[in-house]
């Protein structure tokens, strides 16, 4: 008798093995951590901000797989993105964090070569280029970028992967997500691996004992589950368990709504309460009733990782006499210190010389789901490396 048969739901999506987790090395070892960077996020699409985080007539930087890009914003608003190099003698173009350009020239500070916005090389100023330099063959080396919802995304790959949130391209057409408008950030370096932060997303074991306030709000997590059909049998019927503790209608200090509900919502979007929306390696987004909380990850090392969370709201709600924005931000800041606090400890404790793989419990599918694709992209990059005719360089 399988363990589906002997406990658990008929749509439980729960594993009926114990698999091993990923080797210790894979969280701090510096060529791991490398051949991460060119299999998976040399290879995806990358989270690098809101829209509105890169006004009209601005010049952007933005680091991806230890890349240094660009992004540049037309007049209109219309966003491109470069490699951050000068086709001359390679000075970098955007010198600071982000600074103004006039929305049509991008101009190299050392020796004023001009390229459009589309990255054509325009002007070799003092320069002048004999009959073999073809001005087309200079341009900037440009980056696909993708805008959804308002996120904007770059890819470094030549040919981007299709653009796919673990819950489908339209999960988010119900919320008016192109006027949410930035009203908190909160951003926060942690002493971990990028995967550790993320296998601790994707299992909710730690929420009753690391995150008392949030399993008081939310009843399944008081399980250590996430969703209702991973109860076993003998538990309460999984439809018969509401998303939130009753009286509580969002996660807020107070558990009050912060502002009116997003009208369009369908019946399904808001008995979920929240609909969290998974973007690897780069971005999560937690979709509530009331507001929005997006997450990007950044590995910044294989022991370092930054978080940046960006709270969402409608103008009108920010507006609002009364507005309390604390009563909002305070509870996910903290629930993310939470998580933050058990990343480093168990970062640590991978440092042990006894520990060399764990063992995954059935309820951390989502975590093993997480390491095959880790590997499953590992494996790729390098069938791909290997299929490559070798070539010699030239004298
Ligand atoms: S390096 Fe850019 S113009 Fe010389
Ligand atoms: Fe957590």
């Amino acid at each position: 008798m399988t363990s589906q048969e002997n406990s658990l739901n008929q749509d439980s999506p729960l594993l009926d093995h114990s698999p091993h987790s990923l080797p210790a090395v894979a969280y701090y070892d510096e060529a791991w951590f490398q051949r991460e960077q060119r299999a998976i996020w040399a290879r995806s699409w990358i989270h690098v901000g809101r829209v509105t985080d890169f006004p009209p007539q601005t010049l952007t930087r933005a680091a991806v797989a230890g890349d240094n890009l660009m992004i540049a914003s037309d007049a209109n608003g219309t966003l491109h993105a470069f490699h951050n190099t000068c086709r001359h003698r390679g000075s970098v173009l955007c010198v600071a964090e982000v600074e103004p350009f006039n929305g049509k020239l991008i101009r190299c500070p050392y020796h004023a070569w001009a390229y459009d916005i589309q990255g054509r090389l325009i002007s070799t100023a003092f320069g002048t280029p004999t009959d073999d330099f073809d001005k087309r063959e200079h341009g900037l080396f440009s980056v696909a970028l993708k805008v959804w919802n308002g996120f904007v995304f770059v890819c470094l790959d030549d040919q981007p992967p299709s653009f796919e949130p673990d819950l489908g391209i339209g999960v988010l057409d119900n919320w008016p997500m192109d006027s949410l408008v930035v009203g908190h950030v909160f951003e926060k370096r942690l002493a971990c691996n990028w995967k550790v932060f993320w296998e601790n997303y994707n299992e909710c074991l730690h929420c009753p004992g690391v995150h008392p306030t949030l399993s008081q709000r939310v009843p399944v997590y008081r399980q250590g589950i996430m969703s209702p059909n991973e109860v076993s049998l003998g538990s309460p019927k999984p439809d018969a368990i509401p998303a939130l503790e009753e009286g509580v209608q969002t996660w807020t200090v107070n558990g009050a709504l912060c502002g009116a509900e997003f009208p369009d919502l369908s019946s399904a979007e808001r008995a979920d309460a929240h609909t969290f929306v998974t973007l690897y390696p780069s971005l999560y987004i937690v979709a509530h009733v009331d507001y929005v909380r997006a997450v990007t990850v950044t590995a910044v090392g294989p022991e370092e990782t930054i978080l940046r969370a960006q709270w969402l709201f409608t103008p009108q709600t920010l507006a609002a006499p009364g507005f309390d924005l604390s009563n909002v931000t305070d509870f996910a800041t903290q629930v993310m210190i939470e998580d933050g606090q058990v990343c480093e400890l168990n970062q640590q404790g991978l440092r042990s010389s006894r520990f060399t793989q764990g063992r995954l419990m059935p309820q951390e599918f989502d975590v093993y789901g997480f390491q095959q694709w880790v590997l499953e992209s590992l494996a790729q990059v390098e069938a791909d490396a290997d299929a490559k005719p070798k070539s010699t360089p030239s004298a």
